[in-house]
């Protein structure tokens, strides 16, 4: 008999996906750290527990808006650039798209999570699953089937430069950008943009505005389906070192289009926090989560440099080792002197190759604190949830690793390390 194809499989992915989805738990949280007005939210955690938990607290038909951007199938291994001191670099592994080249094994997991975002999608509400060639055609059939093939909106193709060719096929310039609504009322407020006149002439039309650039003449039209928009540059002030990062252009044109000021966006896939970043800057709230500790170090970085709000939760089966850092503490009469004297990255998360492991070394016997890239104090400490009075970033010039000043009776500092990991104090 013949083996079945993938396309024969497809139905039973689906329907296992869907079981394995209500099968899942939703995932018990505590909130850790808070920045600011809390509502936005940013969890360490596998999405499919979060998807569910947030079900759990009344999230269901919530979001206007889910950007997906989730492994290709790429069987790669994608790493971030860290940096323990100015000009040293090592790369760390961030998360690994490998299936034992089973697109099976993808379609089911993607799938899973796929469930999940239905259900916390409102009815006004789309969802744009980000891919590309390697398997984009049939999610297409899935997303069909979950989603409903009446709810397709558009196939957008961002279409970028940079990247390598090949003499055995074209060069490979694009993803794609599967863009469903919940329902047939999908909010939608195309942009516009400019169609340049043939010629680059202007056409002198009765009733069509004309414009003109250093190019020459053009209208203004509805935006089309093909997007180019440049990949983060190595020098963007935006760049996180985050291997597959996506630029705030391109998710910043999803998030005005596709959501109003207020409304609730998600990822749960964040990586390195495009989408919470372009969030915060264009007045949505968030709700995003990634599994790996360096995205999520990533994101809260990227958050904190913008002091956008959010609040910080884990799944508390983690627990906390707090025997990593080491502090200096004295206080009399209302103030005090905070030093730290030691700080030691969990292993666990470390994952250098054999030449950066080396670096590594070396950097700590010049500086043993210098995997600290950020911490952070809340003064006013309430024993549970840390809320940031002031943070303190690594810059060219190092950072300040003491506070000396007022003390109110409870202290926090969390420090975050390069690898995304992080360590609490409490007094
Ligand atoms: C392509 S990257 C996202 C990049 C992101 N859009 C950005 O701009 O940085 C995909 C991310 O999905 C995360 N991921 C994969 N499976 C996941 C899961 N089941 N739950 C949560 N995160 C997951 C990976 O850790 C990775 O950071």
């Amino acid at each position: 008999m013949r083996e079945k194809s993938l396309l024969d499989k497809l139905p039973e992915i689906i329907r296992s996906s869907k079981t394995e989805y209500e099968q899942t738990a939703a995932g018990s949280y505590t909130t850790i750290e808070r920045n600011r007005w809390t509502g936005n939210i940013l969890a360490h955690s596998d999405n499919v527990p979060f998807m569910k938990y947030l079900i759990q607290i009344g999230m269901s038909g919530k979001l206007q808006l889910i950007y997906a951007d989730p492994p290709f199938f790429s069987e790669a291994a994608y790493d971030a650039t860290v940096r323990p001191a100015d000009g040293i670099s090592m790369k760390q592994l961030a998360y690994e798209d490998k299936w034992g080249k089973s697109e099976e094994e993808y379609l089911k997991t993607i799938c899973t999570s796929l469930w999940g975002m239905k259900e916390l999608l409102s009815d006004e509400g789309s969802i744009w699953l980000h891919l590309d060639w390697h398997i984009v055609h049939y999610m297409k059939i899935i997303m069909d089937e979950i989603f409903g093939r009446e709810n397709f909106v558009n196939e957008i193709i961002w279409q970028y430069k940079s990247g390598g060719s090949s003499r055995r096929h074209f060069a490979r310039k694009h993803d794609t950008l599967l863009f469903y609504g919940k329902t047939k009322d999908y909010y939608l407020d195309i942009p516009k943009e400019k169609s340049y006149n043939r010629g680059l002439k202007p056409y002198n039309f009765k009733d069509v505005a004309e414009y003109e650039d250093e190019h020459g003449w053009y209208t203004l039209v509805n935006m089309r389906d093909v997007w180019p928009v440049d990949m983060v540059g190595r020098t963007a002030a935006e760049r996180t070192g985050y291997a597959t990062q996506k630029p705030e252009k391109l998710i910043s044109l999803i998030v005005n289009s596709c959501s109003r000021k207020g409304d609730i966006c998600a990822d749960f896939f964040c990586g390195s926090g495009t989408l919470p970043a372009v969030c915060g800057k264009l007045e949505r709230r968030f709700m995003a989560c990634d599994k790996g500790s360096l995205a999520v170090g990533m994101t809260k970085k990227r958050l904190l440099a913008d002091d956008s709000a959010f609040e910080f939760k884990v799944r508390d089966e983690k627990g906390k080792d707090d025997q990593r850092l080491k502090i200096e503490f004295v206080e009399s009469g209302g103030y005090c002197d905070l030093r730290i004297k030691e700080y030691r990255p969990d292993p666990a998360i470390i994952k250098l190759n054999k030449k950066d492991q080396q670096i590594l070394e070396e950097s700590l016997a010049q500086d043993p604190l210098c995997l600290i890239d950020n911490w952070s104090i809340d003064l006013e400490y309430d024993g549970k949830v840390h809320k940031n009075s002031m943070s303190f970033t690594r810059g060219k010039d190092g950072m300040e690793t003491y506070y000396n000043g007022e003390f109110k009776g409870s202290i926090s500092v969390i420090v975050r390390d390069i690898f995304g990991g992080e360590s609490q104090w409490t007094y």
